[in-house]
This record gives C-alpha cells, sequence and structure tokens, in this order.
C-alpha cells in the first residue's frame, strides 16, 4: 500500500475553505469538486495508456490513448458523490459504479447498504472515491470487496485521513496494490471517531443533516 499526500498551495487553500465551519454547503460542495479535481491529477498519474496513431491537421503521429475498459470509479454514498464531478471532468470516459456503505455510530463497523458494480472486474483500475479516512473501517471493507470481484489495482481518493485509520490500511493491506491519495494526513480521532481538526460530518456538509 502506498500513501500520497498531495503537497500543493491550492490544495491547502481550499481544504482550509472546506475545513471552516461556516463555509455554506453550496460553497463546500463546488470546493469539494475543485479540490477532488487537483487530487485526482496526481491520483491518475499511472492511469493506463496505449499508443494511438492520429491524423493531426499537418501528420500522422502517435499519440496517447485511455486503455480499455476505462478506469472504474467508485463513489462511497453518501458523501463520495460529492466528489464525483470532479473525478469524471478529468476523466470523461471512466465508467461509475456505486457502493452505498455506512457506519454502524455505534460499533463503528461499515455497513454496505448499497451495490451497482459490473459482477466481473478482473484486471479493472479501480478509483474510490471517499472525502473521509476516519477508523479505516469503510475503506477497508470497499477495498476488500473490489478485489473479491478482481480489482487489479485499486487507488482511493480521499480528502482527508486520520493516521489510525491509515494504520487500520497499513497492517491488513500492506502487500496490496493499493495507494490513499490524500489533501492531508490530520492528528487524530476524537472519542466520536471524527477527524481533528477535521471538517465535521462531510455528507452533512455537502447535503444537509438527514434526521
Ligand atoms: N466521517 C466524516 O464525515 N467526518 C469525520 O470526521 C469522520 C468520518
Amino acid at each position: 500500500m502506498r500513501v500520497l499526500v498531495v503537497d500543493h498551495p491550492l490544495v491547502a487553500h481550499k481544504l482550509t475553505v472546506l475545513r471552516d465551519k461556516d463555509t455554506p454547503s453550496p460553497v463546500f460542495r463546488l470546493l469539494t469538486e475543485e479540490l477532488v479535481t487537483l487530487l485526482a491529477y496526481e491520483a491518475t498519474r499511472n492511469v493506463r495508456v496505449e499508443p494511438v496513431n492520429i491524423e493531426t491537421p499537418v501528420t500522422s503521429t502517435i499519440g496517447t490513448g485511455l486503455v480499455k475498459p476505462t478506469p472504474l470509479v467508485v463513489p462511497i454514498l453518501r458523501a463520495g458523490l460529492g466528489m464525483l464531478e470532479g473525478m469524471t471532468r478529468l476523466v470523461p470516459t471512466a465508467e461509475v459504479g456505486f457502493l452505498g456503505m455506512a457506519r454502524n455510530e455505534e460499533t463503528l463497523e461499515a455497513i454496505t447498504y448499497a451495490e451497482r458494480l459490473p459482477d466481473d472486474l478482473t484486471g479493472r483500475q479501480v478509483f474510490v472515491l471517499d472525502p473521509m479516512l476516519a477508523t479505516g473501517g469503510t475503506l477497508r471493507e470497499a477495498i476488500k470487496f473490489l478485489f473479491n470481484r478482481g480489482a487489479a489495482e485499486i487507488v482511493c481518493i480521499c480528502l482527508l485521513g486520520a493516521p489510525e485509520g491509515l494504520s487500520v490500511l497499513e497492517e491488513e493491506l500492506a502487500d496490496a496494490n493499493v495507494t490513499i491519495v490524500l489533501a492531508s494526513i490530520d492528528e487524530r480521532l476524537d472519542e466520536k471517531a471524527y477527524i481533528v481538526p477535521g471538517l465535521g460530518d462531510a455528507g452533512d456538509r455537502l447535503y444537509g443533516v438527514v434526521h
């Protein structure tokens, strides 16, 4: 497993505005998309490509095309949905699948409540979108699920991570072909497993509180 923290002043700036508790939902949604596009630029560095022959108005040349099947993007519902537009803006031909996961707030265990993915992911490169890597439970289950379907490589794009969650993933996935790309690794989790300093509940900040 590899961990990449994207070190760029615009990433740090956009993340700072996201952290601010006074940033309203519409701005939060827009900034999340912009931030994901910046993270996705780094996260797709090893996206599979092949040479393609093309004709320019002047001559023939060899360019670069995405290998088919194109990457599969999997936002983890609910909050990962807020990252989808930022990702598909960069890779418009990507396929999109959905995984609905929630954590039980008492046990903190991840539960899968919805799934819309190809049955066979053999050899596929998969990009998972989940804004908050807190305990690591959700991402661990999502990664296992995708490898069980045959995925060859998984790149997770997160806005924030906690050291505790990263350790959980590192312990279980040390030798796996997994890369975690983040804007920041924060200090710690609090007693409710929120990331500190964090940005609060990403789903609520994107979409409002659901009662
Ligand atoms: N999920 C969130 O939305 N925020 C956290 O801080 C932790 C988990």
